[in-house]
């Protein structure tokens, strides 16, 4: 499937409010092809001459609902930290039916707020977060069912993109009463 800008569904369109199904194991290669397109999509929407090229807006995750499809999946490819030798490490998954098993009560949120493929314009404001989750998910990049521990910004990308099969937007989150209200005992991620 060819995913840009222009086949990737915004938030006016009713579908992004639905409810995304669990996909049957094994997958199908119909399902395998899709998950790969949308990892492919954000990895290459980090590339600006490929962006350039290929219409697409930068990310670090999507949902099979913004291409359109009612499915469980999501794909994610975002830094999260440096090695030793200060190079980037970049968490990869291309997860299938991915569920919070657990999350911490302590919070965090993006200082600068979060966006969405699917969000043409800002809706600024901090986004409650849980700090810390454990996510259970079949990886096709792994082919096997993993857990993810995921701290700080990676479990903020995946808790939004899993978001997204209950039809729920970041900004759903978002104290419209105070909108940039510090979150009291949340750590605040830059
Ligand atoms: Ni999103």
């Amino acid at each position: 499937m060819e995913i840009n800008v222009n086949t990737i569904i915004k938030d006016n369109d009713p579908l992004v409010r639905q409810k995304s199904e669990p996909v049957t194991l094994p997958l199908s290669e119909e399902d395998k092809a899709l998950l790969l397109d949308m990892l492919t999509y954000v990895k290459e929407s980090k590339d600006e001459k490929l962006a350039e090229e290929k219409n697409l807006r930068p990310a670090v995750g999507i949902a099979a609902v913004q291409v359109g499809v009612l499915k469980q999946m999501i794909a994610v490819d975002c830094e999260i930290g440096y090695d030793e030798n200060d190079k980037p490490i970049v968490a990869t998954y291309a997860l299938v039916n991915p569920k919070i098993i657990s999350a911490s009560a302590k919070q965090a949120y993006l200082k600068y707020g979060e966006g969405c493929l699917s969000a043409e314009v800002d809706h600024s404001g901090f986004v409650p977060r849980s700090l810390r989750v454990k996510v259970e998910a079949y990886d096709l990049l792994q082919d096997k069912t993993i857990t993810i521990r995921a701290e700080g910004y990676l479990a903020i990308v995946l808790q939004h993109e899993i978001d997204h099969f209950s039809g729920i937007m970041f900004y759903d989150r978002i104290n419209q009463l105070a909108p940039d209200a510090k979150i009291p005992g949340a750590i605040m991620i830059e």
